[in-house]
Protein backbone atom coordinates (compact mmCIF):
# COMPACT_ATOMS: atom_id res chain seq x y z
CA UNK A 1 0.00 0.00 0.00
CA UNK A 2 1.21 3.29 -0.72
CA UNK A 3 2.46 4.62 2.75
CA UNK A 4 0.79 8.17 1.86
CA UNK A 5 -2.85 7.07 1.94
CA UNK A 6 -4.57 8.03 4.36
CA UNK A 7 -8.13 7.47 3.01
CA UNK A 8 -10.36 5.69 4.60
CA UNK A 9 -13.70 3.61 2.98
CA UNK A 10 -16.50 2.67 4.29
CA UNK A 11 -20.15 1.80 3.18
CA UNK A 12 -22.74 -0.13 1.08
CA UNK A 13 -22.92 0.39 -2.47
CA UNK A 14 -26.54 -0.33 -3.44
CA UNK A 15 -25.92 1.67 -6.95
CA UNK A 16 -23.55 0.50 -9.37
CA UNK A 17 -23.86 1.26 -13.00
CA UNK A 18 -26.05 -1.92 -14.23
CA UNK A 19 -23.92 -4.31 -16.58
CA UNK A 20 -22.72 -2.20 -19.73
CA UNK A 21 -22.70 -5.75 -21.53
CA UNK A 22 -25.99 -6.65 -20.72
CA UNK A 23 -28.00 -3.78 -20.69
CA UNK A 24 -26.36 -3.58 -24.72
CA UNK A 25 -27.89 -7.14 -24.96
CA UNK A 26 -30.96 -6.82 -23.52
CA UNK A 27 -31.90 -3.73 -25.71
CA UNK A 28 -30.56 -5.39 -29.21
CA UNK A 29 -32.57 -9.01 -28.05
CA UNK A 30 -35.77 -7.27 -27.17
CA UNK A 31 -35.99 -5.26 -31.25
CA UNK A 32 -35.69 -8.83 -32.25
CA UNK A 33 -38.52 -9.90 -30.31
CA UNK A 34 -42.03 -10.46 -30.71
CA UNK A 35 -43.86 -8.62 -27.91
CA UNK A 36 -43.06 -6.25 -25.30
CA UNK A 37 -39.96 -6.51 -23.26
CA UNK A 38 -39.33 -4.87 -19.82
CA UNK A 39 -35.92 -4.46 -18.86
CA UNK A 40 -35.41 -3.47 -15.18
CA UNK A 41 -32.03 -1.49 -13.89
CA UNK A 42 -31.39 -0.85 -17.34
CA UNK A 43 -27.68 1.29 -17.39
CA UNK A 44 -27.51 4.92 -17.70
CA UNK A 45 -24.73 4.88 -18.79
CA UNK A 46 -23.89 7.12 -22.21
CA UNK A 47 -22.51 3.70 -24.75
CA UNK A 48 -26.11 2.10 -23.69
CA UNK A 49 -28.01 4.88 -24.15
CA UNK A 50 -26.52 5.30 -27.62
CA UNK A 51 -27.74 1.92 -28.25
CA UNK A 52 -31.40 2.88 -27.40
CA UNK A 53 -30.90 6.13 -29.45
CA UNK A 54 -29.64 4.17 -32.35
CA UNK A 55 -32.93 1.71 -32.02
CA UNK A 56 -35.20 4.48 -32.08
CA UNK A 57 -33.72 5.61 -35.44
CA UNK A 58 -34.39 2.01 -36.75
CA UNK A 59 -38.29 2.61 -36.05
CA UNK A 60 -38.13 0.48 -32.54
CA UNK A 61 -40.42 1.66 -30.28
CA UNK A 62 -38.47 2.65 -26.99
CA UNK A 63 -39.85 3.98 -23.78
CA UNK A 64 -37.26 4.57 -20.88
CA UNK A 65 -38.79 5.52 -17.36
CA UNK A 66 -37.60 5.30 -13.63
CA UNK A 67 -39.69 3.40 -11.17
CA UNK A 68 -39.51 2.54 -7.70
CA UNK A 69 -37.96 -1.21 -7.16
CA UNK A 70 -36.83 -2.53 -3.35
CA UNK A 71 -37.29 1.10 -2.60
CA UNK A 72 -34.99 2.35 -5.29
CA UNK A 73 -35.13 4.51 -8.06
CA UNK A 74 -34.72 2.22 -11.13
CA UNK A 75 -34.50 2.50 -14.54
CA UNK A 76 -36.80 0.81 -16.31
CA UNK A 77 -36.77 0.52 -20.01
CA UNK A 78 -39.61 -0.67 -21.88
CA UNK A 79 -39.10 -2.41 -25.48
CA UNK A 80 -42.12 -3.28 -28.07
CA UNK A 81 -41.21 -4.83 -31.45
CA UNK A 82 -42.75 -7.46 -33.24
CA UNK A 83 -39.92 -9.86 -34.25
CA UNK A 84 -37.14 -10.00 -35.81
CA UNK A 85 -37.84 -8.27 -39.03
CA UNK A 86 -39.37 -4.87 -37.60
CA UNK A 87 -36.46 -2.44 -37.98
CA UNK A 88 -36.77 0.33 -40.38
CA UNK A 89 -34.65 2.41 -42.51
CA UNK A 90 -33.04 5.17 -40.88
CA UNK A 91 -33.70 8.54 -42.46
CA UNK A 92 -29.94 8.99 -41.36
CA UNK A 93 -26.21 7.81 -40.46
CA UNK A 94 -26.70 6.20 -36.97
CA UNK A 95 -24.23 7.89 -34.84
CA UNK A 96 -22.51 4.60 -32.40
CA UNK A 97 -20.55 7.67 -30.60
CA UNK A 98 -18.07 6.06 -28.61
CA UNK A 99 -19.74 2.60 -28.09
CA UNK A 100 -18.01 0.20 -30.28
CA UNK A 101 -20.04 -2.61 -28.53
CA UNK A 102 -23.36 -0.52 -30.40
CA UNK A 103 -21.28 -0.61 -33.70
CA UNK A 104 -20.13 -3.89 -33.66
CA UNK A 105 -23.34 -5.97 -32.61
CA UNK A 106 -25.98 -3.53 -34.06
CA UNK A 107 -24.01 -4.45 -37.48
CA UNK A 108 -24.73 -7.96 -37.02
CA UNK A 109 -28.47 -7.21 -36.69
CA UNK A 110 -28.23 -4.35 -39.73
CA UNK A 111 -26.56 -7.24 -42.47
CA UNK A 112 -29.99 -9.04 -42.23
CA UNK A 113 -32.45 -5.97 -42.97
CA UNK A 114 -33.01 -5.20 -46.64
CA UNK A 115 -31.79 -2.12 -46.79
CA UNK A 116 -28.34 0.11 -45.95
CA UNK A 117 -27.26 1.93 -43.08
CA UNK A 118 -24.24 3.71 -42.43
CA UNK A 119 -22.46 3.36 -38.57
CA UNK A 120 -20.29 6.20 -37.73
CA UNK A 121 -18.80 7.07 -34.12
CA UNK A 122 -16.73 9.77 -32.55
CA UNK A 123 -12.68 9.98 -33.46
CA UNK A 124 -12.15 7.23 -31.40
CA UNK A 125 -14.39 4.62 -32.57
CA UNK A 126 -14.16 5.88 -36.29
CA UNK A 127 -9.95 4.92 -35.80
CA UNK A 128 -11.17 1.25 -34.30
CA UNK A 129 -10.67 -2.02 -36.00
CA UNK A 130 -13.73 -2.89 -38.14
CA UNK A 131 -12.73 -5.87 -40.62
CA UNK A 132 -13.35 -8.66 -37.93
CA UNK A 133 -17.29 -6.88 -38.23
CA UNK A 134 -17.03 -7.08 -41.81
CA UNK A 135 -15.53 -10.69 -42.64
CA UNK A 136 -18.19 -12.54 -41.51
CA UNK A 137 -20.84 -10.52 -42.64
CA UNK A 138 -19.42 -10.52 -46.18
CA UNK A 139 -19.40 -14.44 -45.63
CA UNK A 140 -23.18 -14.37 -44.73
CA UNK A 141 -24.19 -12.38 -48.04
CA UNK A 142 -24.09 -8.67 -46.58
CA UNK A 143 -22.66 -6.09 -48.36
CA UNK A 144 -20.37 -4.74 -46.36
CA UNK A 145 -17.83 -1.52 -46.87
CA UNK A 146 -15.31 0.35 -44.31
CA UNK A 147 -12.73 2.80 -45.00
CA UNK A 148 -9.63 2.14 -46.49
CA UNK A 149 -7.43 1.28 -42.98
CA UNK A 150 -10.46 -1.29 -42.43
CA UNK A 151 -12.28 1.85 -39.93
CA UNK A 152 -15.67 3.00 -39.54
CA UNK A 153 -18.05 4.45 -41.56
CA UNK A 154 -19.22 0.76 -41.71
CA UNK A 155 -21.89 0.85 -44.67
CA UNK A 156 -23.77 -2.03 -44.55
CA UNK A 157 -26.45 -3.12 -47.35
CA UNK A 158 -28.48 -6.04 -45.68
CA UNK A 159 -29.17 -9.23 -47.52
CA UNK A 160 -32.59 -10.61 -46.42
CA UNK A 161 -32.47 -13.67 -45.64
CA UNK A 162 -28.14 -13.93 -44.76
CA UNK A 163 -26.84 -17.21 -45.54
CA UNK A 164 -26.41 -19.31 -42.60
CA UNK A 165 -22.45 -19.90 -41.55
CA UNK A 166 -19.60 -21.88 -39.60
CA UNK A 167 -17.65 -19.39 -38.36
CA UNK A 168 -14.14 -19.20 -35.96
CA UNK A 169 -13.30 -15.53 -34.75
CA UNK A 170 -9.96 -14.68 -35.77
CA UNK A 171 -9.88 -12.63 -32.66
CA UNK A 172 -11.30 -13.55 -28.75
CA UNK A 173 -14.07 -10.99 -29.26
CA UNK A 174 -17.34 -11.15 -27.04
CA UNK A 175 -18.32 -8.43 -29.51
CA UNK A 176 -17.86 -10.40 -32.73
CA UNK A 177 -19.29 -13.36 -31.13
CA UNK A 178 -22.12 -11.64 -30.78
CA UNK A 179 -22.60 -10.05 -34.22
CA UNK A 180 -22.18 -13.28 -35.67
CA UNK A 181 -24.93 -14.51 -33.28
CA UNK A 182 -27.21 -11.43 -33.92
CA UNK A 183 -26.80 -12.05 -37.78
CA UNK A 184 -27.19 -16.08 -37.80
CA UNK A 185 -30.86 -15.23 -36.18
CA UNK A 186 -31.68 -14.03 -39.31
CA UNK A 187 -29.96 -17.01 -41.61
CA UNK A 188 -31.39 -19.30 -43.74
CA UNK A 189 -30.71 -22.72 -41.80
CA UNK A 190 -28.81 -23.21 -38.52
CA UNK A 191 -25.10 -21.54 -38.07
CA UNK A 192 -22.55 -22.51 -36.03
CA UNK A 193 -19.90 -20.18 -34.13
CA UNK A 194 -16.37 -21.73 -32.72
CA UNK A 195 -14.91 -20.24 -29.84
CA UNK A 196 -10.98 -21.58 -29.51
CA UNK A 197 -11.17 -18.64 -26.16
CA UNK A 198 -14.21 -18.30 -24.02
CA UNK A 199 -15.32 -15.20 -23.95
CA UNK A 200 -18.17 -13.31 -22.03
CA UNK A 201 -21.41 -15.27 -22.64
CA UNK A 202 -24.20 -13.32 -21.69
CA UNK A 203 -25.78 -13.05 -25.29
CA UNK A 204 -25.41 -16.92 -25.35
CA UNK A 205 -27.00 -17.23 -22.41
CA UNK A 206 -29.90 -14.39 -22.78
CA UNK A 207 -31.16 -15.84 -25.98
CA UNK A 208 -30.80 -20.04 -24.35
CA UNK A 209 -28.66 -21.19 -27.37
CA UNK A 210 -27.24 -24.59 -27.09
CA UNK A 211 -23.31 -23.97 -26.25
CA UNK A 212 -21.18 -27.66 -26.46
CA UNK A 213 -17.33 -28.00 -25.06
CA UNK A 214 -15.44 -29.29 -27.71
CA UNK A 215 -11.19 -30.22 -28.14
CA UNK A 216 -11.73 -26.83 -30.51
CA UNK A 217 -13.48 -24.63 -27.78
CA UNK A 218 -17.46 -23.96 -27.32
CA UNK A 219 -19.56 -24.73 -30.38
CA UNK A 220 -22.29 -22.50 -30.09
CA UNK A 221 -25.53 -23.07 -32.78
CA UNK A 222 -27.53 -20.88 -34.17
CA UNK A 223 -31.27 -21.52 -35.79
CA UNK A 224 -32.02 -19.20 -38.07
CA UNK A 225 -35.68 -17.42 -38.80
CA UNK A 226 -37.24 -18.46 -34.93
CA UNK A 227 -38.92 -16.22 -33.38
CA UNK A 228 -38.05 -14.84 -30.12
CA UNK A 229 -40.10 -14.78 -27.33
CA UNK A 230 -40.23 -11.35 -25.45
CA UNK A 231 -39.22 -11.97 -21.94
CA UNK A 232 -38.43 -9.96 -18.78
CA UNK A 233 -34.55 -8.65 -18.12
CA UNK A 234 -33.07 -7.57 -14.80
CA UNK A 235 -29.84 -6.00 -15.36
CA UNK A 236 -27.22 -6.83 -12.07
CA UNK A 237 -24.63 -4.58 -11.46
CA UNK A 238 -21.69 -4.21 -13.42
CA UNK A 239 -18.59 -6.01 -12.14
CA UNK A 240 -16.24 -4.10 -14.35
CA UNK A 241 -17.42 -0.82 -13.06
CA UNK A 242 -17.36 -2.51 -9.77
CA UNK A 243 -13.44 -3.03 -9.86
CA UNK A 244 -12.90 0.69 -9.70
CA UNK A 245 -14.13 1.12 -5.98
CA UNK A 246 -12.10 -2.76 -5.02
CA UNK A 247 -9.26 -1.15 -6.18
CA UNK A 248 -9.78 2.14 -4.13
CA UNK A 249 -10.81 -0.15 -1.28
CA UNK A 250 -7.50 -2.07 -1.07
CA UNK A 251 -5.39 0.93 -1.41
CA UNK A 252 -7.05 3.02 1.43
CA UNK A 253 -5.44 3.29 4.55
CA UNK A 254 -8.60 1.38 6.21
CA UNK A 255 -11.91 -0.22 4.26
CA UNK A 256 -14.54 -2.23 4.24
CA UNK A 257 -17.12 -1.62 1.62
CA UNK A 258 -20.18 -4.14 -0.17
CA UNK A 259 -20.79 -3.64 -3.25
CA UNK A 260 -24.48 -5.14 -3.78
CA UNK A 261 -26.00 -7.36 -6.67
CA UNK A 262 -22.50 -7.58 -8.42
CA UNK A 263 -22.81 -9.75 -11.77
CA UNK A 264 -20.38 -13.02 -11.10
CA UNK A 265 -20.51 -15.03 -14.76
CA UNK A 266 -17.50 -16.59 -14.31
CA UNK A 267 -16.32 -14.77 -17.73
CA UNK A 268 -16.35 -11.58 -15.83
CA UNK A 269 -14.65 -12.67 -12.42
CA UNK A 270 -10.96 -13.60 -13.84
CA UNK A 271 -9.94 -10.16 -11.91
CA UNK A 272 -11.24 -10.95 -8.48
CA UNK A 273 -9.52 -14.53 -8.55
CA UNK A 274 -5.78 -12.48 -9.36
CA UNK A 275 -6.74 -9.94 -6.77
CA UNK A 276 -7.37 -13.31 -4.19
CA UNK A 277 -4.37 -15.11 -5.18
CA UNK A 278 -2.45 -11.64 -4.36
CA UNK A 279 -3.09 -11.01 -1.28
CA UNK A 280 -6.94 -9.03 -1.33
CA UNK A 281 -10.17 -10.47 1.10
CA UNK A 282 -12.46 -10.70 -0.86
CA UNK A 283 -16.09 -12.80 0.46
CA UNK A 284 -19.28 -12.94 -1.22
CA UNK A 285 -22.82 -13.30 0.51
CA UNK A 286 -26.04 -13.88 -0.95
CA UNK A 287 -25.52 -15.52 -4.13
CA UNK A 288 -28.34 -16.54 -6.23
CA UNK A 289 -28.84 -17.05 -10.03
CA UNK A 290 -30.71 -15.08 -12.08
CA UNK A 291 -31.25 -15.12 -15.79
CA UNK A 292 -28.84 -17.45 -16.10
CA UNK A 293 -25.97 -14.95 -14.92
CA UNK A 294 -24.68 -16.11 -10.99
CA UNK A 295 -25.21 -12.88 -9.01
CA UNK A 296 -23.97 -11.70 -5.11
CA UNK A 297 -22.72 -8.74 -2.79
CA UNK A 298 -18.92 -8.53 -2.84
CA UNK A 299 -17.24 -7.60 0.52
CA UNK A 300 -13.96 -6.08 0.55
CA UNK A 301 -11.24 -4.92 3.17
CA UNK A 302 -8.17 -3.36 3.41
CA UNK A 303 -5.05 -5.73 2.15
CA UNK A 304 -1.64 -4.86 1.31
CA UNK A 305 -1.19 -6.76 -1.98
CA UNK A 306 1.62 -9.06 -1.36
CA UNK A 307 2.37 -10.22 -5.17
CA UNK A 308 2.70 -7.46 -8.22
CA UNK A 309 0.05 -8.39 -10.80
CA UNK A 310 1.36 -10.85 -13.73
CA UNK A 311 -1.29 -10.80 -16.63
CA UNK A 312 -0.42 -13.11 -19.80
CA UNK A 313 -2.18 -15.93 -21.79
CA UNK A 314 -4.93 -15.07 -23.77
CA UNK A 315 -7.89 -17.15 -21.92
CA UNK A 316 -6.86 -14.44 -19.07
CA UNK A 317 -6.52 -11.62 -21.39
CA UNK A 318 -9.94 -12.08 -22.96
CA UNK A 319 -11.64 -12.15 -19.13
CA UNK A 320 -9.89 -9.02 -16.95
CA UNK A 321 -9.93 -7.29 -21.00
CA UNK A 322 -11.81 -4.19 -19.21
CA UNK A 323 -10.31 -4.56 -15.76
CA UNK A 324 -6.68 -4.23 -16.96
CA UNK A 325 -5.87 -0.08 -16.26
CA UNK A 326 -7.27 -0.58 -12.84
CA UNK A 327 -5.46 -3.52 -12.17
CA UNK A 328 -2.21 -1.78 -13.35
CA UNK A 329 -2.56 1.17 -11.20
CA UNK A 330 -3.46 -0.73 -8.18
CA UNK A 331 -0.41 -3.43 -8.49
CA UNK A 332 1.74 -0.52 -9.38
CA UNK A 333 0.34 1.58 -6.41
CA UNK A 334 0.25 -1.31 -3.55
CA UNK A 335 3.55 -3.33 -5.09
CA UNK A 336 5.86 -1.15 -7.48
CA UNK A 337 5.45 -3.53 -10.23
CA UNK A 338 3.08 -4.96 -12.76
CA UNK A 339 3.47 -7.30 -16.04
CA UNK A 340 1.23 -7.52 -19.55
CA UNK A 341 1.39 -9.63 -21.82
CA UNK A 342 -0.95 -11.38 -24.74
CA UNK A 343 -2.87 -8.47 -24.90
CA UNK A 344 -1.99 -6.64 -28.22
CA UNK A 345 -5.83 -6.21 -28.47
CA UNK A 346 -5.44 -3.40 -25.44
CA UNK A 347 -4.76 -1.32 -27.95
CA UNK A 348 -7.78 -1.04 -29.90
CA UNK A 349 -9.78 0.08 -26.81
CA UNK A 350 -11.51 3.63 -26.33
CA UNK A 351 -7.61 4.59 -26.83
CA UNK A 352 -4.26 2.94 -27.27
CA UNK A 353 -4.33 1.19 -23.51
CA UNK A 354 -1.15 0.19 -23.43
CA UNK A 355 0.20 3.28 -24.51
CA UNK A 356 -2.08 5.54 -22.14
CA UNK A 357 -1.07 3.61 -19.27
CA UNK A 358 2.97 3.34 -20.13
CA UNK A 359 3.23 7.44 -20.59
CA UNK A 360 1.40 7.95 -17.54
CA UNK A 361 3.22 5.70 -15.64
CA UNK A 362 6.12 7.25 -16.96
CA UNK A 363 5.05 10.65 -15.74
CA UNK A 364 4.20 8.89 -12.23
CA UNK A 365 7.94 8.04 -12.14
CA UNK A 366 7.76 4.45 -12.63
CA UNK A 367 10.24 2.50 -14.39
CA UNK A 368 8.42 0.94 -17.58
CA UNK A 369 9.21 -1.24 -20.71
CA UNK A 370 6.59 -0.95 -23.40
CA UNK A 371 6.05 -4.24 -25.74
CA UNK A 372 3.88 -5.25 -28.65
CA UNK A 373 1.68 -6.81 -26.96
CA UNK A 374 1.76 -5.39 -23.25
CA UNK A 375 4.14 -3.46 -20.64
CA UNK A 376 6.16 -4.01 -17.32
CA UNK A 377 7.20 -2.26 -14.60
CA UNK A 378 10.03 -2.89 -13.06
CA UNK A 379 9.67 -0.07 -10.01
CA UNK A 380 9.20 3.49 -8.99
CA UNK A 381 12.35 5.58 -9.66
CA UNK A 382 12.03 8.75 -9.50
CA UNK A 383 9.01 10.42 -6.89
CA UNK A 384 7.51 13.39 -8.49
CA UNK A 385 8.05 16.66 -6.87
CA UNK A 386 5.09 18.45 -8.27
CA UNK A 387 1.51 18.03 -9.72
CA UNK A 388 1.58 15.59 -12.69
CA UNK A 389 -1.01 15.90 -15.16
CA UNK A 390 -2.29 12.81 -16.72
CA UNK A 391 -3.39 12.32 -19.91
CA UNK A 392 -7.14 10.50 -20.23
CA UNK A 393 -6.99 10.02 -23.95
CA UNK A 394 -10.43 10.68 -23.70
CA UNK A 395 -11.06 7.36 -22.45
CA UNK A 396 -13.41 6.10 -19.46
CA UNK A 397 -11.33 3.69 -17.79
CA UNK A 398 -8.20 5.19 -18.20
CA UNK A 399 -9.71 8.46 -16.78
CA UNK A 400 -11.39 6.18 -13.53
CA UNK A 401 -8.08 4.29 -13.31
CA UNK A 402 -5.76 7.41 -12.66
CA UNK A 403 -8.57 9.24 -10.52
CA UNK A 404 -8.62 6.19 -7.98
CA UNK A 405 -4.60 6.88 -8.01
CA UNK A 406 -4.99 10.46 -7.28
CA UNK A 407 -7.31 9.73 -4.15
CA UNK A 408 -4.43 7.22 -2.81
CA UNK A 409 -1.22 9.26 -4.04
CA UNK A 410 1.21 11.12 -1.81
CA UNK A 411 1.54 13.66 -4.50
CA UNK A 412 -0.98 15.62 -6.79
CA UNK A 413 -2.00 14.45 -9.49
CA UNK A 414 -4.59 16.05 -12.08
CA UNK A 415 -6.77 14.10 -14.97
CA UNK A 416 -7.15 16.18 -18.49
CA UNK A 417 -10.43 15.77 -18.47
CA UNK A 418 -13.74 13.07 -16.56
CA UNK A 419 -16.13 13.75 -19.05
CA UNK A 420 -15.39 10.76 -20.39
CA UNK A 421 -16.10 8.89 -17.29
CA UNK A 422 -19.91 8.64 -18.06
CA UNK A 423 -19.85 6.88 -20.57
CA UNK A 424 -19.66 3.53 -18.50
CA UNK A 425 -19.72 4.92 -15.28
CA UNK A 426 -22.16 8.11 -14.75
CA UNK A 427 -22.53 8.01 -10.79
CA UNK A 428 -19.03 7.35 -10.19
CA UNK A 429 -18.44 10.58 -8.33
CA UNK A 430 -21.29 10.22 -6.15
CA UNK A 431 -20.82 6.46 -5.48
CA UNK A 432 -17.38 6.89 -4.52
CA UNK A 433 -17.92 10.24 -2.07
CA UNK A 434 -20.13 8.89 0.31
CA UNK A 435 -17.85 6.19 1.21
CA UNK A 436 -14.68 8.39 2.21
CA UNK A 437 -14.08 8.91 5.95
CA UNK A 438 -11.26 11.27 5.73
C1 LIG B 1 -17.65 -6.32 -24.63
C2 LIG B 1 -16.58 -7.04 -25.08
C3 LIG B 1 -15.19 -6.57 -24.97
C4 LIG B 1 -15.07 -5.46 -23.95
C5 LIG B 1 -16.13 -4.41 -24.12
C6 LIG B 1 -17.51 -5.02 -23.95
C7 LIG B 1 -19.01 -6.87 -24.82
O1 LIG B 1 -14.77 -6.07 -26.22
O2 LIG B 1 -13.79 -4.89 -24.02
O3 LIG B 1 -15.98 -3.39 -23.16
O4 LIG B 1 -19.97 -6.38 -24.19
O5 LIG B 1 -19.15 -7.83 -25.59
P1 LIG B 1 -14.17 -7.04 -27.36
O6 LIG B 1 -15.27 -7.90 -27.86
O7 LIG B 1 -13.65 -6.11 -28.42
O8 LIG B 1 -13.08 -7.82 -26.70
Amino acid sequence: MPASSVLSLHGTVSDLPPDKSISHRAALIAALADGETVIDNFSGGLDNQTTLAALRQLGIDVRQDVVSLDGRPTRRVVIASKGLWSLRPPNAFISCDNSGSTMRMLAGILAAQPFKTTLVGDDSLMKRPMRRVAEPLLQMGAIVSLSESGTAPVVIEGMKPLRAISYTPPVASAQVKSLVIFAALHADGVSELIEPIQTRNHTELMLGLDVEKTPFGNRIQIHGGRPIDAKPFSVPSDPSAACFIIALALLARESEVVLKNVCLNPTRTAYLELLDSSGAHLAFENMRVVGGEPIGDVVVARAALSVPLRISGETLVANVIDEIPMLAVLSAFATGAFELRDAKELRAKESDRIRALVSNFQRLGFLCEEFADGFAITKRHDEPKSLVKIETFGDHRIAMSFYIASLVSAHEIALSETASIPVSFPNFFDVIRPLQKT
